[in-house]
């Protein structure tokens, strides 16, 4: 395989278009509460939040970091004090008024709790997938935000990425006609024994961690909510579902064909489809910052490689929704998407003969 250009063409001034496409344009940067940098606390210290959000914050610009919260004092100061944050325990880190938006990276079952208790202490939140654990849960979730005049949002980075706009303008220029199907894989190997994903109490399995990937690239993509589970096969083990192989139909008639896992070795692609042909998409969800995915215009007249631009989703994911927080609009195409998502969980879920 041929390795990928530079993230920039050599000359290409950044922003500058690329295959036809305007760069995604830059969230607006809005300042938290009277003028000063919207301020993030962090609820859990979660891998995540260490690993990669963290990271991204100190990227990003019009956000500070004000406060990390744990169940333990101990974790919270050793994650808090190099950063120069405040530690303080969840409810402590509610009640601090110098946080405006409010990460929420806990395990799913407690996305819900935790979501609408920031929200209810003037909070707006950002909250890891997925939202909740079934529509219902989402639903209350959004009409708490609402009660309190604040935002919730789900963290779904890999739709901040302007990839999947270019993915689809080169399908269109190559094989022209409306996507119609959509090919998607997301395995990783199974996750250590002790997390929460493994855990039937916590919200674990395939399909809550994994799931939101291919249902949001349907909805990006084929531009629609899965309605109709037409297959679905199911691998089970110690209460969890461990894979889910899926056929199903969006709104506006898309076919999405799915496979996501847990014990598998990493895989993460899609494949778009119109009639006359298809584009295949590597990293689809997960590319690093400077990585640019590399893709695969097929048709008749054989196979083009294409390079996707690099962009960092985290800092896109994280400035989106500060700017959303912090200028007071509403985020009704992120809610309807959110629900939807949701919606579709709960269908692939009764499909694959589990309570939603
Ligand atoms: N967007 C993405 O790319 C992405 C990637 C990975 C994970 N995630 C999501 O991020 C969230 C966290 O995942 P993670 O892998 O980072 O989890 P993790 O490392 O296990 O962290 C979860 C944190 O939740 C807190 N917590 C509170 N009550 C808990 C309980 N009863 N059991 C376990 N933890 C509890 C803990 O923080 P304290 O002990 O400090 O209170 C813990 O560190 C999940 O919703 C996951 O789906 C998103």
């Amino acid at each position: 395989m041929t390795s990928p250009p530079p993230s920039r063409t050599p000359g290409e001034p950044p922003g500058a278009t690329r295959n036809g496409l305007p760069a995604q344009a830059v969230p607006p940067l809005v300042p938290g509460r009277e003028g000063r940098p919207l301020g993030i606390g962090i609820l859990g210290c979660a891998d995540i939040a260490r690993r990669r959000f963290l990271p991204a914050l100190a990227r990003c610009r019009g956000v500070r970091l004000v406060a990390v919260a744990s169940r333990d004092p101990a974790r919270a100061a050793a994650l808090a004090a190099p950063l120069g944050a405040a530690a303080t325990d969840y409810l402590g880190l509610l009640r601090a008024p110098d946080v405006d938006l409010v990460y929420v990276a806990l395990p799913g079952d407690l996305h819900e709790p935790w979501s609408v208790a920031a929200l209810e202490h003037g909070k707006h939140v950002l909250c890891e997938k997925p939202l909740a654990l079934s529509a219902a849960s989402v639903e209350r979730m959004l009409a708490a935000a609402a009660r309190h005049g604040r935002r919730l949002l789900e963290n779904l980075m890999f739709l901040r990425h302007p990839q999947h706009l270019e993915a689809r303008a080169i399908l269109a220029a190559g094989h022209p006609g409306a996507p119609s199907r959509l090919r998607c894989t997301f395995h990783i190997p199974s996750p250590a024994p002790g997390d929460h994903r493994l855990d039937p109490s916590r919200g674990g399995g395939a399909l809550h961690d994994l799931g939101r990937y291919p249902l949001g690239a349907a909805w990006h993509l084929l531009g629609g909510e899965v309605m109709e589970v037409a297959r679905c096969e199911v691998e089970r083990q110690a209460g969890i579902i461990t894979a889910v192989r899926a056929e199903a139909v969006t709104a506006g008639g898309g076919a999405l064909s799915l496979s996501i896992a847990f014990g598998r070795p990493y895989e993460c692609w899609y494949e778009l489809g119109t009639a006359a042909g298809a584009l295949r998409l590597d990293r689809a969800f997960t590319p690093p910052a400077d990585h640019r995915c590399r893709a695969e215009l097929r048709g008749p007249g054989g196979v083009e490689a294409r390079w996707m631009p690099a962009h960092d989703q985290w800092v896109g994911a994280i400035e989106h929704a500060a700017g959303l927080a912090g200028s007071g609009l509403g985020a009704a195409e992120e809610d309807a998407r959110s629900c939807a998502l949701a919606r579709g969980a709960d269908r692939l879920m009764a499909a694959a003969g589990a309570p939603a």
